[in-house]
């Protein structure tokens, strides 16, 4: 086992916490990649990690990261059609901010030649939990509606950009008039700024008081009662985030009369088995619109591993649009 320089937390907490030194390489099992990580990037989750609040799954890396981009280091003895010196990106369990990664095969797919390693790191994790939540679990159907909060985050950006892929009508929230511009930008057909306005009332104009058929929500208890009333009959709430709190109260009857879902999900825990059935859904889905550039990650800036606390303090005050990048030197 060689070592090889990794983001550390010394004691869960603030982002001070946080420094690169020496950890332990991962070894490679039978069904398995090595990537050689050329960057990697920050999601809302590993601020909470840090914090000691959101512990890795069992057997996952310790280490922060839950996607990187790289070159095929290694293959395990059970992988068939990836070699050495392959451009891979891949959607980790943890272990993601590091020079060196493994992850089962069916958790990886190839960067598209338009794609830098450094974009193609801010793909895996937003991109497939929008794949997960808003096309298989919730079925949004072509042509659909969706309401998603948080169009300016990493996730909202990915949705948006896959809602208009699929045809549907996307009604988005931010918190800055600026952030709304660029979702309008990036193909939303509505961006309510939720300091000011009313999503309710967006969601009524833009689907001639239909309702949309799924709410995409990481706010939570705060948002429950006007995100059900903002769905169609026979919608779907998914829930993937709890910013706004986790208790609420919820008018069961309006669940009976009109129909509705409300569904809760985690990608990180998932068996390898089931991240391989999305990835490989995704890859049929979108595969193409992201090789034509159809889709694209959205970055707001990329840092060197080093400015690591950086990046979290600029994601956990939301001053990016998109995803912040951290640049592994030496990947
Ligand atoms: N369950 C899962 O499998 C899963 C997977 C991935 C992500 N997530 C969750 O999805 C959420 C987004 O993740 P991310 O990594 O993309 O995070 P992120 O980029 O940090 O996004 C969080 C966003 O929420 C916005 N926001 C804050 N308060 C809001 C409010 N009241 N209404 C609407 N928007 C609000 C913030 O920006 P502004 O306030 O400036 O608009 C920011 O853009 C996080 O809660 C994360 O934990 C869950």
């Amino acid at each position: 086992m060689h070592p090889m320089r990794a983001v550390l937390v010394d004691e869960p907490g603030d982002e001070t916490q946080l420094r690169v030194g020496d950890a332990p390489a991962p070894e490679l099992g039978p069904g398995e990649l090595g990537i050689r990580v050329a960057a990697t990037a920050v999601n809302r989750a590993d601020l909470l990690q840090r914090q000691g609040l959101y512990p890795p799954p069992p057997g996952a890396s310790e280490i922060i990261g839950l996607e990187c981009a790289g070159e095929v280091a290694e293959v395990g003895s059970a992988v068939t059609g990836w070699s050495p010196g392959d451009r891979v990106m891949a959607l980790l369990a943890g272990g993601g901010y590091a020079e060196e990664v493994v992850v089962d095969a069916g958790s990886c797919l190839p960067v598209p030649e338009r794609l830098s390693l450094e974009q193609a790191a801010a793909v895996p994790e937003v991109f497939l939990t929008v794949f997960l939540n808003v096309f298989q679990l919730a079925a949004l159907p072509d042509g659909g509606a969706l309401l998603v909060h948080g169009g300016g985050s990493g996730v909202g950006t990915a949705a948006i950009q896959l809602a208009k892929a699929a045809g549907a009508r996307v009604v988005t929230t931010a918190g800055s008039d600026a952030k709304c511009a660029r979702c309008l930008e990036l193909g939303a057909d509505a961006a309510v700024n939720y300091r000011e306005g009313d999503f309710v009332e967006a969601v009524r104009e833009v689907t001639e008081g239909q309702g949309v058929d799924v709410v995409l929500d990481h706010i939570g208890a705060t948002y429950l009662a006007n995100n059900l009333k903002s769905l169609r009959t026979g919608g779907r709430l998914v829930l993937i985030g709890l910013m706004g709190g986790a208790k609420a109260e919820i008018n069961l009857g309006l669940l009976l009369a009109r129909r509705l879902s409300v569904i809760g999900s985690t990608l990180r825990t998932r068996s390898a088995a089931e991240k391989a059935a999305i990835v490989a859904g995704f890859g049929e889905r979108f595969g193409e619109a992201l090789a034509s550039g159809a889709i694209a990650p959205v970055v707001d800036r990329i840092l060197p591993l080093e400015q690591v606390g950086d990046a979290h303090r600029a994601v956990k005050a939301s001053e990016h649009f998109g995803k912040v990048v951290l640049r592994i030197a030496g990947g």
